[in-house]
């Protein structure tokens, strides 16, 4: 059983960090090397994309305090940008007062598009295509013997007529096929290219693309918490937001102030695409760097979070927030989320294996619901800081230290070049240089 709390891990030197996290997940420490390495050899990276001559690493950080329906889960969170992972802990260990993240999937079904041209009569062709729909889909299903053992298959075909295109009018078939523990590309796009040439007989027309959609609003994850509000209370030095003073004296931000500042922040997403915009991919810090680190495609979740964002015609926010009866806040997300943990670069990739390991998931299912959960508790990390101090304050530390590395400091160095610069608040790299140089 693992235990997602631990206390100064990040005051541990790398390698006792890896084996305290191999401990509290009840994982052989032997698991995490992968992550040591980056994982990927340039042999395999060969095997994987056309003219390959080499690699590219990321950082790979543990996200803490996660509590996932119950169960505690420690998160790996590939990314390159600070605060994050630790934005993410921080609103996971207060998300556990209230019980954790409550998380749900619908069925794993992904969408299939094949767009049909050049038929006769628009509106019987696509009568005729339904009056042909058991045959349709036995044919579909009977495409992926494995996934069928599995549970999966075709489930249904829709056909949509767009009205209104730079050609004119065309159909468009959907089918929905369940993909069980599979992100599902190949054998959506596998199915619509074996069923188009029967479409094609069946209404005379030429079906053109045929392609799995982005858009996988029917395979969501939904995910809520409720943040007691005294968790939300504390006490800060520095700017005082009210008289724009920066003396450095303490000041203490209430839990009901911290709330209903979220909640507004949430409202200007809520009514304000520029806003969304940002609001969402404040979301995503947290989504693609578990969808990275498990080896998923990242350029899919983010295609597909964007356009269910503006579902209704209006871009705006993938997250809500509000308060409940006790006076808590309350948050909420809901997005597409095609991930597998069978096949692709899951499945080849040996630190997206580990990774997949140490989270202890057994589904894809469930893969999405610590996924969302993420993607909330880092919404709302982004959210307390630009309601309160505003995101430079705790930006500052981390960037510091990406300033002194880049300067040239070495491991021993870099703290205090960055300690220097943040007291000074002068956080440049030529300042960075010029420190360095006075303790060499
Ligand atoms: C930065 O990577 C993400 C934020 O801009 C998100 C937000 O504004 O909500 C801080």
């Amino acid at each position: 059983m693992t235990n997602s709390r631990i206390s100064g891990l990040y005051n541990l030197p790398l390698d006792e960090r890896r084996t305290k996290v191999a401990d509290s997940a009840d994982f052989p420490p032997e698991g995490l090397t992968p992550f040591t390495t980056g994982g990927l050899s340039p042999e395999a990276a060969d095997h994987m994309i056309e003219n390959a001559i080499g690699l590219y690493s990321l950082p790979l950080g543990i996200g803490l305090n996660f509590q996932v329906n119950g169960r505690d889960v420690l998160v790996p969170m590939t990314l390159e940008e600070p605060s994050v992972v630790a934005g993410a802990s921080f609103m996971a260990k207060l998300a556990r007062a209230g019980g954790g993240f409550q998380a749900t999937t619908s069925a794993p079904e992904m969408i299939g598009q094949m767009q049909l041209l050049d038929v006769d009569d628009i509106p019987s062709a696509r009568l005729k295509i339904y009056e042909h729909k058991s045959e349709l889909l036995a044919e579909a299903d009977a495409i992926d013997p494995v996934l069928k053992k599995f549970g999966g298959g075709a489930r249904d075909l829709e056909v949509r007529i767009i009205e209104d295109s730079p050609i004119g009018a065309f159909l468009v078939v959907h089918l929905i096929y369940d993909v069980r523990d599979a992100m599902g590309a190949n054998a959506v796009n596998t199915a619509c290219e074996r069923l188009a040439p029967r479409i094609e007989a069946i209404t005379g027309g030429r079906v053109h693309l045929r392609i799995l959609s982005n858009l996988a609003d029917r395979r969501i994850a939904r995910v809520r918490c409720v943040i007691p509000v005294k968790e939300l209370a504390f006490e800060t030095v520095g700017l005082v937001p009210a008289t724009g003073d920066h003396e450095g004296r303490p000041y203490v931000y209430t839990g009901e102030r911290v709330r209903d500042g979220i909640i507004e922040a949430y409202a200007f997403a809520a009514s304000d695409p520029y806003r969304a915009a940002t609001h969402n991919k404040g979301i995503m810090n947290g989504v693609d760097a578990v969808v990275i680190a498990t080896g998923n495609d990242w350029r899919a979740i983010e295609a597909g979070a964007h356009a269910y964002a503006a579902r209704s015609g209006r871009y705006t926010s993938l997250s809500t927030w509000g308060r409940d009866a006790d006076g808590n806040l309350v948050g909420t997300l809901e997005m597409p989320m095609a991930v597998g943990i069978v096949g692709g670069a899951t499945k080849v990739h040996p630190a997206a294996q580990a990774a997949v390991k140490l989270m202890g998931v057994k589904t894809a299912s469930e893969l999405a619901e610590i996924i969302v959960s993420v993607g909330l508790a880092q919404n709302m990390a982004a959210l307390r800081a630009l309601a309160t101090e505003g995101i430079q304050r705790g930006h500052m530390t981390l960037h510091a230290r990406q300033v002194a590395i880049a300067a040239g400091a070495s491991r021993e160095l870099v703290e205090k070049v960055a300690a220097q610069m943040v007291a000074e608040k002068v956080v440049r790299i030529d300042r960075a240089e010029e420190i360095l140089k006075g303790m060499k």
